[in-house]
């Protein structure tokens, strides 16, 4: 598995299996052990998707020797202060049976932040977690977080997929020296995604999918990436992407079909940041 070096000098895999919306506990479970078969060494979990524990029984089954592993999990908007941060990677730890993170990340740009980072760099400080970052930050927020904060976040993991390519965080990104990483780098299949007629056109001549040409242009952009799935053929397919190199023409059509604006959540709407702040888990 290819890597990259992130700005406190920890490798990551480039390509890693997201779990989000991973509520059948043990269809995650299946999904995380063929995921480790096929090759995978990078998980993405998070408090709020529920299914740490369900990652972590998959680990334990490995068998794999946990310095192999790159596990990723995010403290949720309701423990994001110093009071409540620890306790939170705590449990975290606790539901996945691991005695250290590789990657611990502020799940959101709510509540208490500066609070949180300062428990999450007495924790990286201590060697519980290996590096500490931040997503769904937006421009502004994360340029004010970068520059006030002592240790710097090593990743801001946000929406990113080939309609809404996220230039400006990326330009902000390579000034300050961190790594973005795409979450829904398919998309979640949006906009009849997965039958895309550039990225099929492009894949034809490579004997790939539009995943798989999706994928290539972001590792190939300097974007690690984290595609969700359940079904064993599309873990397989979507770990088939460094066989192959797309070329400056094909990433600079691809480049066009930035629509420029998110499929998702934007943070900044106001009804959103009411409905994430509302969600509490257990
Ligand atoms: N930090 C955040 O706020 C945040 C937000 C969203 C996501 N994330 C992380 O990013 C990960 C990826 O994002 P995502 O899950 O939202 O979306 P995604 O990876 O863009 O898309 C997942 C969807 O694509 C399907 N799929 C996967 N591979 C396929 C293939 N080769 N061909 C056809 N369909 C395919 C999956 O279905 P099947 O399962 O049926 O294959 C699933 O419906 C998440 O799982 C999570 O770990 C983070």
């Amino acid at each position: 598995m290819e890597k990259l070096t992130l700005n406190n000098g920890v490798e990551m895999p480039l390509l890693g299996l997201g779990t989000f919306q991973m509520t059948d506990l043990a269809e995650c479970e299946a999904a995380v052990s063929a995921a480790f078969d096929i090759g995978y060494r990078l998980i993405d979990t998070a408090s709020a998707y529920g299914n740490e524990a369900a990652v972590g029984q998959a680990i334990a089954q490995s068998g794999l020797p946990r310095e192999e592993l790159f596990i990723t999990s995010k403290l949720w908007i309701q423990d994001a202060s110093y009071q409540r941060a620890s306790a939170a990677f705590e449990k975290s730890l606790d539901n996945l049976g691991l005695d250290y993170l590789d990657l611990y990340l502020i799940h959101q740009p709510y509540n208490d932040v500066f609070g949180a980072w300062r428990a999450l760099e007495e924790l990286y400080a201590a060697g519980k977690i290996r590096a500490i970052g931040v997503s769904n930050f937006y421009p502004s927020r994360m340029v004010d977080f970068f520059m006030n904060t002592e240790t710097k976040p090593v990743i801001n993991q946000i929406e990113l997929h080939p309609f809404f390519q996220q230039q400006q965080q990326r330009e902000i990104a390579a000034n300050f020296g961190f790594t973005i990483q795409s979450w829904a780098p398919l998309a979640e299949g949006k906009n009849c995604f997965f039958i895309n007629p550039l990225l099929f056109e492009i894949g034809e001549k490579y004997q790939k999918t539009p995943a798989q040409i999706a994928l290539r242009w972001q590792i190939q952009s300097g974007i690690p990436v984290i595609p969700k799935s359940v079904k064993r053929a599309h873990l397989q397919e979507n770990f088939e992407i460094f066989d192959f190199q797309l070329t400056k023409a094909e990433l600079m059509k691809i480049n066009q079909l930035n629509q420029k604006h998110s499929l998702f959540n934007e943070k900044t709407n106001p009804q959103v940041a009411r409905n994430m702040n509302s969600w509490k888990i257990s």
